[in-house]
């Protein structure tokens, strides 16, 4: 799909207009003659503006404009940073549905939002809801309508339009990964993809595998990926663009390529799912591809632990007492609880290798989250006040939300063993988002880090709110977080 910008539209398929709510005008949509304006005029009074309406109003073959759209966004003061992104992901689903090969979309005027974010929601949005997982499927989708956004030029707005497409493409990437099946994505398959992004855009990588894993003392990923033919990985992606001496941002992910549980097998409803479970890794990886892309001025490292957690006669078992990366001891009370094993490993190398400015991580680390938080949330655990309120500043307008869960004493002696260091699993059921948190905790010594559980929120789940973006599947979520967060650094 292409995205050009133009003034005014001469020549469009569809045009299309955003409509708030009880208005009688379709905002930025320009002069018609008497005739359209009164079929205009009537559908705009059919839908009455309202949020997610979509109206289509056909004119005569001869004019060059050769439909319009009306698109609902309802109340001016319910407008969020979210509106304008769901319904220009609507109108682009329609545009392919309608087999457009182009469509125009006329960029409200700034009293409704600010041009630049309102280009960038525009952009993600339409991107973004065009995205299909058919790599499968005999029968392909439709290809993506190119789309002109009908805005007033200027250097800004060209900039903006680049920014916004890596970002979205980015996201992207993230889900077409994430979507993968577990026979067609192991962490080898993880390690090439990361190293033909690094290789195309000029990104050090490097990817630690077995035997040298466990020589090097990373007992969390040697443990839990042993129990697997498909080796475990270590990947670490560098993008060195900022000053030499300054101190990286560390980005580490989850990807376990597929959870069974391991001897601790799950139950067998809904397994299938996880292979979403490397979906923390490949947020990751989306960020580590768009942040080359865009060449931002920092330096920023990637660290993606990957494994498949299998049952099997060399698996790792409950009752085994392993070295972490930390020199730290755990005993293994439950090998579903796996990923804080391998995060551990990550984190303890991330601050050893770089000496951060700060860590952040992604994971699909417990379904205590959903209890909790629920599938449109995610939960963040931190030990920097500055760290969470950046990044919960970032989800405000993302829009992709987080909740802060907090993390005391009481729970870091929660997960005290008998007769190790520490227990891979807390006290029953309790605060099992935070206990999984604590955990990690214990791999970190001195840096600002912030632990982002998106267990509810990677992929679409029952109860997921619907969004024309976030088709069913992986949603690529924290990759548009994570950009704004560090765009803003
Ligand atoms: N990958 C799962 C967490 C998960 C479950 C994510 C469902 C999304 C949906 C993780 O490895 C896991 O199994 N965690 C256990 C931890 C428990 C054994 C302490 C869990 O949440 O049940
Ligand atoms: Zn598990
Ligand atoms: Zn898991």
């Amino acid at each position: 799909m292409k995205i050009k910008i133009e003034n005014s539209s001469k020549k469009t398929s569809l045009l299309c207009g955003f409509v708030l709510e009880n208005t009688t005008k379709s905002l930025g949509l320009p002069k018609f003659d008497t005739k359209t304006t009164i079929s205009i005029n009537q559908s705009l009074k059919d839908m009455e503006g309202k949020l997610g309406k979509i109206n289509i109003v056909p004119l005569s073959e001869k004019n060059p404009i050769q439909r319009i759209l009306l698109a609902g966004i309802g109340k001016k003061e319910n407008l969020t940073n979210d509106t304008i992104r769901f319904v220009s992901g609507k109108i682009a689903q329609k545009a392919r549905e309608l087999k457009l090969k182009e469509f125009s979309i006329v960029s409200p005027p700034s009293f409704i939002h600010d041009p630049i974010s309102t280009v960038s929601q525009i952009i993600e949005g339409t991107k973004m809801a065009l995205y299909k997982f058919d790599k499968f499927k005999a029968e392909k989708t439709e290809p993506s309508p190119d789309l002109t956004i009908i805005i007033s030029k200027s250097t800004k707005i060209s900039k903006i339009i680049k920014t916004s497409e890596i970002v979205a493409d980015g996201t992207i990437f993230t889900k077409s990964i994430a979507n993968l099946p577990p026979n067609e994505c192991t962490p080898t398959t993880l390690a090439n993809f990361s190293k033909t992004i690094a290789k195309k855009n000029k990104m050090k990588c490097s990817i630690i595998s077995e035997p040298e894993l466990k020589k090097k003392g990373f007992g969390g990923i040697s443990a839990v990926g042993q129990g697997s033919k498909n080796q475990p990985k270590l990947i670490i992606l560098e993008h060195n663009h900022g000053p030499k001496n300054e101190k990286p941002i560390v980005l580490v992910g989850k990807a376990v390529t597929f959870d069974t549980g391991g001897i601790s097998l799950k139950p067998g409803s809904a397994m299938d799912e996880m292979k979403f479970d490397k979906c923390g890794g490949c947020t990751v990886l989306g960020i580590m591809k768009a942040v080359s892309e865009l060449k931002l001025p920092l330096n920023i490292v990637g660290i993606i632990p990957s494994v498949e957690n299998m049952p099997g006669g060399e698996s790792y078992r409950p009752g085994d007492i392993i070295k972490l990366y930390s020199g730290k001891t755990a005993e293994i009370l439950n090998t579903d609880a796996e990923g804080r094993l391998i995060l551990a490993d990550a984190l303890s190398y991330g601050e050893k290798q770089y000496s951060p400015k700060a860590i952040i991580d992604f994971a699909t680390l417990t379904g205590a989250c959903i209890v909790a938080l629920g599938t449109n949330v995610a939960a963040i655990v931190s030990n920097d006040e500055k760290l969470t309120k950046k990044i919960c500043e970032s989800s405000k307008r993302t829009t992709e939300e987080i909740w802060e869960l907090p993390l005391n004493q009481d729970y870091m002696d929660m997960i005290k063993s008998d007769v190790a260091d520490m227990k891979n699993v807390g006290i029953g059921r309790a605060a099992g988002t935070i206990t999984a948190a604590a955990f990690l905790k214990n791999a970190i010594e001195k840096t600002p880090w912030a632990h982002i559980d998106i267990a509810g929120v990677a992929w679409t789940q029952g109860a997921t709110k619907e969004k024309s973006y976030n088709p069913k599947g992986a949603t690529g979520f924290g990759v548009r977080l994570i950009l704004d967060y560090l765009q803003r650094l």
